[in-house]
């Protein structure tokens, strides 16, 4: 077996569910699962029961994330009623940019109306973008909103060919937007694999269709996409197993190993990994450097998803019995090292 040393990776898109939800995941279950995964640098969301849309609740985070084996940024929210704290946050070096939920999904944090839009990126003057999760339309007027306003912004987890060919041609006129990609809108798409995981498959923005999955690995490719985030969002089993599941998934645990399969398939290069998961996450978000830390593992050795267990307190993946490659053996994070052999050893 022969290791390969990499950077450690960067994760800019986590739901570490702290505080509120740690039913579901904490500041040190994340991290564990972050570190089994080999991301050593995660960025989290603001999405909590109670959102983190206030100096106060950014600090009580920051203070709670002190449990993390691994550096934890975070990115401010918002309910459209708050842009006197934004001056208050923008600055702090903990804070990696502004999260606006343009469309529905986990926690209250919609803002649907449109003039309240443009006052949140009027209101944002800062040069750490603006991330949106915004599908179809509301894509095409977070785009439209960040020109206007001169903001940078990041599409999280772009899911449509529709929305990669928005993302191109504003790109093409060289406005400055980044987007990521999930592993599972790039794994899966709609048909009888995605059905069988029931509500273990249900995530926003849903899966799309094999055309929108081409288009996402065609647009990884040409660099219309930029990074690759695991939107890790864990829930328990029993709210997956309800009738109406709770939406995403955990994914922390097994981006890398996808991204080394997808190597060993011939659709990207080593080079590539290093670049969706390190040097343009680093760049995007402006992550400083983390001395004496990288990862190890063999980017040939195929591995079964799920067979040692999970890290995640929610205990399971969509991934689940599926074949990877290139599990994290090593994990040294600031001097010290917190993964051998592939096992947690704090
Ligand atoms: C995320 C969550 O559960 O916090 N859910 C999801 O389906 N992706 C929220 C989000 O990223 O939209
Ligand atoms: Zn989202
Ligand atoms: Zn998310």
């Amino acid at each position: 077996m022969s290791l390969q040393r990499f950077p450690g990776f960067i994760d800019a898109h986590v739901h570490l569910r702290e505080p509120g939800a740690t039913h579901k995941e904490d500041f040190y279950t994340g991290s564990r699962a972050a570190i089994a995964g080999g991301f050593t640098f995660v960025i989290d969301m603001p999405n909590n029961p109670i959102p983190t849309i206030t100096k106060e609740r950014l600090e009580e985070k920051i203070n709670l994330a002190k449990k993390a084996l691994c550096d934890v940024g975070f990115y401010f929210g918002t309910d459209g009623k708050n842009m006197n704290e934004f001056s208050k946050v923008w600055n702090l070096p903990q804070v990696f940019g502004l999260k606006v939920y343009c469309s529905h999904t986990t926690g209250d944090l919609l803002i649907e109306d449109e003039q309240t839009l443009k006052e949140i990126f009027s209101s944002w003057n800062s040069e750490k973008p603006i991330l949106v999760h915004a599908e179809k339309d509301r894509l095409m007027m977070a785009l439209k909103l960040a020109e206007k306003f001169s903001r940078r912004l990041h599409v999280c987890h772009i899911s449509l060919k529709e929305e990669v060919e928005m993302v191109r041609e504003v790109k093409q006129r060289g406005q400055k937007v980044t987007a990521g990609v999930t592993p599972h809108h790039l794994y899966f798409s709609r048909g009888p694999g995605i059905f069988l995981l029931k509500g273990y498959g249900e995530m926003k923005p849903p899966i799309g269709t094999k055309d929108d999955q081409k288009a996402l690995w065609q647009a990884l490719k040409d660099g219309t996409i930029d990074i690759v985030e695991t939107d890790h969002a864990p829930h328990t089993k029993e709210e997956k197993e309800k009738d109406s599941p709770f939406f995403g998934v955990p994914g922390l645990e097994t981006a890398v190993g996808l991204m080394f399969k997808a190597v060993k398939d011939g659709r990207i290069t080593i080079a590539d990994v290093l670049k969706y998961l390190n040097t343009n996450p680093r760049k995007i978000f402006n992550i400083p450097e983390q001395l004496d830390t990288f990862v190890e593992l063999d980017s040939e050795k195929e591995y079964l998803v799920g067979k040692i267990g999970y890290e995640t307190k929610c205990g399971w993946s969509p991934f689940e019995g599926m074949n990877f490659f290139g599990k994290p053996e090593t994990v040294v994070f600031r001097g010290k090292k917190l993964l051998e052999g592939g096992k947690i050893i704090n």
